[in-house]
């Protein structure tokens, strides 16, 4: 990979400035300097931004690129492995407002103890019934404590992830390039296709259930995600009891309505190099999740930020718990009740940032609308029936616009 780079930056003549932002289908393909240079057009930019960087990137030519479509962006790892970067490359520099910068650092997100919600004393479990659902309904987002997923299982997970990172790129490549719904997706950035700029950050996207999917490699890669996506479909499972108890319901409706024991599972896992420069590049843009509620786990560096009257929370998770959020899916079951709330991830300088999200929600092919439990005459149906494959699409179709994607089922 790295013997490949160095080829072409030779061939585009990067006279030595710091970034060289180049498709990967380039790297397979082509290999003299004449067909590099008819394959590309330069441009150069400077972005005062970007602290006044010179920066001179490459895109593909249009009218020569050829049938050959780009299989994937170069990962954002490679980037910085390739290169000595002092600064962001301009394809990756977002443009903020002001109220991208207003942090909170005053408020915190709520803690939920998992064991008073499971516990056989009724006044614990009403107790923490409440504080769940003003959770639910005031943050989207919690932390959860004593939840029963060991601290060994945890960090097996987070390392086997890094791992995965740490393969060839042509391993990873394996999984590139395919399609929305393919059960393992290597990817970068966070939506390319529609999205204004890119962000620093590298995904694998795996279905875990109905049918569980890995990676061949690394070798106890599978096993261990398998044994974290069991415990943590546990967790799910009675969190899921939970809420349903807090909107005062049955136990098992959510499980029910929304045939739970064959929904999806997605774990994505993020790896957010180190960036020279932070502050003008986002690791993942302000979003929602969709799917019922999320599990996020992540090595010991922070970024997660939560939007909360109108103003960004960094999160600062306590040791060992898991951060839980209501996904869009929650939000339209309730009507509105639960919100889904918009959250990003930050970069920083220091290391390598790894978190691992699990989604769960319905199977596919669920047809999901607000709970007629939960409507009335002045409570009528604010979001519109779609299946959650429906959904995950029109997501994908769209760029992000600040806004959720819940914008546009709202009736
Ligand atoms: C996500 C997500 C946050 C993080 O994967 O959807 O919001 O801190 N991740 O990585
Ligand atoms: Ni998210």
């Amino acid at each position: 990979m790295r013997r490949k780079h160095g080829h072409l930056r030779r061939g585009v003549s990067l006279h030595g400035l710091c970034c060289s932002l180049l498709p990967l289908w380039l790297m397979n393909d082509v290999s003299d300097q004449s067909a590099l240079e008819s394959h590309f057009h330069q441009s150069t930019t400077t972005n005062s931004a970007n602290g006044g960087c010179y920066l001179k990137f490459c895109a593909p030519n249009p009218a020569t690129a050829g049938s050959a479509a780009p299989k994937m962006q170069l990962s954002v790892k490679d980037l910085v492995e390739s290169n000595c970067l002092s600064c962001v490359p301009s394809e990756y520099v977002c443009l903020k407002t002001h109220e991208d910068s207003m942090l909170s650092e005053t408020e915190t997100i709520p803690t939920i103890d998992f064991s008073q919600l499971t516990s056989p004393n009724p006044n614990q479990r009403s107790k923490a019934s409440l504080q769940l659902a003003h959770a639910c309904r005031h943050w989207g987002f919690f932390m959860l404590t004593n939840h029963g997923v060991s601290e060994t299982l945890r960090d097996e997970v987070i390392r086997a992830a890094h791992d995965f990172y740490d393969l060839a790129e042509e391993e990873k490549r394996k999984y590139a390039g395919g399609q929305l719904f393919d059960p393992i997706k290597y990817g970068t950035s966070f939506n390319p296709r529609v999205d204004k700029n890119l962000f620093w950050r590298d995904y694998l996207k795996i279905h875990v259930h109905p049918q569980f999917h890995a990676p061949t490699k690394p070798p106890a890669f599978s096993e261990i995600l398998e044994e974290y996506c069991k415990k943590s479909r546990e967790v799910i499972g009675k969190l899921l009891k939970g809420i349903s108890k807090s909107l005062g319901l049955e136990e098992s409706y959510i499980h029910k309505r929304l045939n739970l024991e064959s929904g999806s599972q997605l774990v994505v896992i993020n790896f957010y190099p180190p960036c020279p420069k932070p502050e003008v590049t986002m690791g993942l843009p302000p979003h929602t999740d969709y799917g019922l509620l999320t599990l996020l786990v992540q090595n010991e560096l922070n970024g997660l930020q939560v939007q909360y009257n109108g103003k960004w929370v960094p999160v600062h998770p306590l040791p060992n718990c898991i951060l839980v959020n209501t996904g869009d899916h929650m939000e339209i079951l309730t009507n509105g009740k639960y919100k889904s709330v918009v959250h990003r991830a930050v970069v920083n300088k220091k290391a390598v940032r790894i978190s691992i999200g699990t989604a769960h929600g319905p199977p596919l092919d669920t047809v999901l609308s607000p709970a007629p439990e939960l409507l009335s005459d002045d409570n009528p149906p604010a979001y519109r029936a779609i299946t959650y494959r429906k959904y995950v699409q029109l997501q994908k179709n769209h760029p992000l616009d600040r806004k959720s994607c819940l914008d546009r089922i709202r009736l």
